[in-house]
């Protein structure tokens, strides 16, 4: 198939690239690079052998969008990364969010329904199930109200989606909620790339490793899990780009609305990350216990059986294999994409 790939240049969007050529797709990516850089398309390209096209299009911007659809009629499917995802900036940007993820996607559908293109997988969260009601997190788990307006957006998205297959059910939609996505290619050549000072837990990890930072917080030891800390389900990015292309399997066979988790179904602590990339990669990392950080839940793991059982869709790699990745691609590139 022929892909749009909306925020193609992001983290999960390049890693997703590489899968989709490996399983004999083509992608088109528009991405406006505000959180990422050329650079990482680049080096799809490197790994995939192919010329990928890339359009520096804003997807808020309807006749931009229109040139893509336009010039590349043969597009079969969207799969939409591009959006802001910065949980603490959300809460002092709302208006910023909700206007980029939100009207930024009923851009896009629009104008995929004026070209025709009723195909979507959209990037979801596991963040809709707020403090779940159920451990481990099936599909059937309710949404819970999100403790800021990222969160929001990806539930809000959801619902609009909903909607729009309900009104015209031509449309199918599946929406892939991740659960943690950590690790990088193996080729250390593309990798998590945050801007600042990092949010999430692995960047903060590879950082303080590589010596850009001097320890690592960890938010709270009085949860109720096993050692204190939060426990979550980390995702190797490659397993999770896979998910996107066994996702394209429920396109094909007309889905309608289908929801998916993406997870590997285990839980590890804050410090089971710590002691496991220690002892991966022979490094130390210094930490102290800090406050609870507002908003974190103490567990939060899937329950991925219904990828498996209707896409076939399993995680392969384990939590070492994940601190493997993530410290090649942080050791190759200190500075992220910025010093190459
Ligand atoms: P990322 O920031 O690396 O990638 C997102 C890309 O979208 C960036 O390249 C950015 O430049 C682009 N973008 C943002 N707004 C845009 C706009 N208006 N027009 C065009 N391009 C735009 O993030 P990621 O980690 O690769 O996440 C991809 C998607 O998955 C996002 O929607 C995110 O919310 C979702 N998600 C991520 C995680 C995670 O932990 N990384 C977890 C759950 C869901
Ligand atoms: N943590 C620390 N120190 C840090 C960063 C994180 O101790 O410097 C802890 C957190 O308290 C939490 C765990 O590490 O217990 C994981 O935190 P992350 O920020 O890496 O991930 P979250 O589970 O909080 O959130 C992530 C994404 C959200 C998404 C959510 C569910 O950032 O966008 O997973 O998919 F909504």
């Amino acid at each position: 198939m022929k892909i749009l790939v909306t925020g193609g240049a992001g983290y999960i969007g390049s890693h997703t690239l590489v899968e989709l050529y490996k399983a004999g797709h083509t992608a088109v990516v528009v991405d406006n690079l505000c959180n990422s850089s050329s650079e990482s398309l680049k080096r799809v390209r490197m790994l995939t052998n192919s010329d990928i096209p890339f359009y520096q299009v804003d997807i808020r911007d309807s006749k931009g969008l229109d040139r893509v659809l336009e010039e590349n009629a043969d597009i079969d499917c969207c799969i939409h990364f591009a959006g802001l995802k910065a949980v603490g900036e959300s809460v002092a940007k709302p208006l910023e969010y909700y206007e980029n993820n939100i009207n930024g996607t009923l851009v896009l559908l629009d104008c995929m329904r004026r070209h025709d293109v009723r195909n979507i997988i959209f990037s979801s969260s596991a963040t809709v199930y707020g403090n779940p009601a159920v451990i481990p997190i099936t599909e059937e788990c309710p949404k819970r109200p999100c403790t800021n307006p990222y969160g929001q957006t990806k539930s809000m998205l959801e619902q609009i989606l909903t909607d729009l297959h309900t009104a015209d059910a031509r449309w199918n939609i599946v929406l892939l909620r991740y659960f943690n996505p950590i690790g990088a290619h193996e080729s250390g050549l593309i990798g998590e790339n945050p801007n600042g000072i990092p949010n999430n837990l692995m960047p903060y990890v590879t950082q303080v490793a590589v010596g850009r930072r001097p320890e690592l917080g960890v938010f709270g030891n009085d949860y109720d899990t096993p050692d204190g800390t939060g426990v979550r389900d980390y995702i190797h990015v490659v397993d999770l780009a896979r998910g996107h292309v066994s996702a394209l399997s429920a396109i094909r066979r007309e889905c309608g609305l289908v929801i998916y988790n993406l997870g590997t179904g285990n839980g590890y602590s804050v410090l089971d990350i710590v002691k496991t990339f220690e002892k991966v990669n022979g490094v130390k990392i210094p930490y102290s216990i800090k406050p609870r950080r507002p908003g974190d839940i103490a567990t939060c793991y899937s329950d991925p059986s219904k990828a498996f059982r209707e896409l076939g869709w399993k995680a392969q790699y384990g939590i070492e294999e994940m601190c493997r990745d993530s410290w090649n691609w942080q050791k190759k590139n200190p500075d992220g994409y910025a010093l190459n």
